[in-house]
């Protein structure tokens, strides 16, 4: 059998504060009505003002690894997926490495917003195929709460802070990653996106008075873009594996919009029930969407050794991709 990168150990962190659509009725001009018949959203989790991405992804991390029954000495590299990291450098993940006290490891970000998990999975999926290195500790942790705008209605009601994690190690038994595929499409980068606090447009007055360090986003567009784009992805990675929906046990969709998740049901002719959905009580949790969903798909028991599952997103770049995995 070949090498594979097989789950070994799943964590996730939701930070207690939660905040309902009726909240945010107070907030800003919405309904409850509005947000969930739009959006499938109920409510949201926000980070704490002592929180920040790092300490979201550590705690996610603490679970996987006690999941997997390993020590942090055991890791050999420690990937972050996220686009709110605590500070523009060091990444995330050098400041989770610090957290576990391991030295002698790398560890880096990975910029590609939701999407941003089955990146840094197909990064480290690399790594163990070709031998290079044997365990991996792959999170997705983003803290929206610090970059959307409280003022604006058509953005803030979406996202939500939390992270997930996963530690990933050769197998050779044919379980683990099957394939990965990602895919992105630079001239749509401002369909969702920061304009502020980078090397354009630096933090100062300018800036927020404009209030450019929030996010923009071209709602009815990215949603087009986010159907065709999951669809195609689940459809290439059946595709290239020789298999139909009807072999995946449950699809595990980035956790944006559950009109977005219905549609490309129906594109694909993929029930509900077969899709993980938890964006009611989590909201758009970015990169660390995927991960938190799988997490408790894990341990709700809706998954079993061998099953195949199929995670797929997408998100700001734009960047959208896909993961077969066999359980
Ligand atoms: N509460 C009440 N009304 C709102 C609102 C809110 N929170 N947000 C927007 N509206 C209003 C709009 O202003 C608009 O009013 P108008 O017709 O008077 O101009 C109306 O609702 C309809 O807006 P529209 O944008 O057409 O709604 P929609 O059905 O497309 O839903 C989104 C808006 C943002 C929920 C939807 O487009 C979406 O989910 N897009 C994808 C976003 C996404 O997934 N981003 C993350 C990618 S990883």
């Amino acid at each position: 059998m070949p090498v594979r990168s097989r789950i070994i150990g799943v964590g996730s962190y939701l930070p207690t504060k939660i905040l309902t659509n009726h909240d945010l009725e107070r907030e800003v001009d919405t309904s409850d009505e509005w947000i969930l018949d739009r959006t499938g959203i109920r409510e949201r989790r926000i980070a704490s003002e002592e929180e920040a991405t790092s300490d979201l992804a550590f705690n996610a991390a603490k679970e996987a690894l006690k999941g997997a029954g390993i020590k942090p000495e055991d890791l050999d590299f420690i990937i972050v997926a996220t686009v709110t990291p605590d500070m523009l450098f060091p990444s995330s993940a050098c400041l989770v490495q610090q957290r576990l006290g391991v030295k002698g490891i790398f560890a880096f970000d990975i910029s590609a917003a939701c999407s941003g998990f089955i990146y840094a999975i197909s990064v480290a999926d690399q790594y163990i195929r070709s031998g290079i290195h044997r365990t991996g500790l792959v999170i997705g942790a983003d803290t929206f709460s610090r970059v959307v705008d409280w003022t604006d209605r058509n953005t803030c009601v979406l996202f939500g802070d939390g992270a997930g994690a996963v530690v990933l190690q050769a197998d050779y038994n044919g379980r683990g990653i099957i394939s990965t595929h990602l895919y992105s499409d630079g001239t749509l980068w401002d369909f969702l996106y920061i304009p502020g606090g980078g090397s354009r447009i630096p933090p100062g007055e300018e800036m927020v008075k404009k209030r450019l360090q929030y996010v923009k986003m071209r709602g009815n567009e990215t949603f087009k873009v986010a159907v065709n784009t999951m669809s195609e992805a689940i459809g290439e990675a059946l595709k290239s594996n020789g298999l139909t929906s009807a072999d995946i046990k449950l699809f595990i969709p980035h956790q944006a919009n559950l009109r977005i998740i219905q549609a490309v049901g129906k594109r694909l002719n993929i029930p509900m029930e077969r899709f993980k959905i938890n964006l009611d009580r989590y909201g758009n949790t970015s990169a660390a969407s995927i991960p938190i969903a799988l997490y408790e798909a894990v341990m709700e028991g809706e998954i079993k050794e061998d099953d195949y599952i199929l995670l797929e997103a997408f998100g700001g770049g734009l960047t959208w991709g896909s993961a077969l995995i066999r359980w």
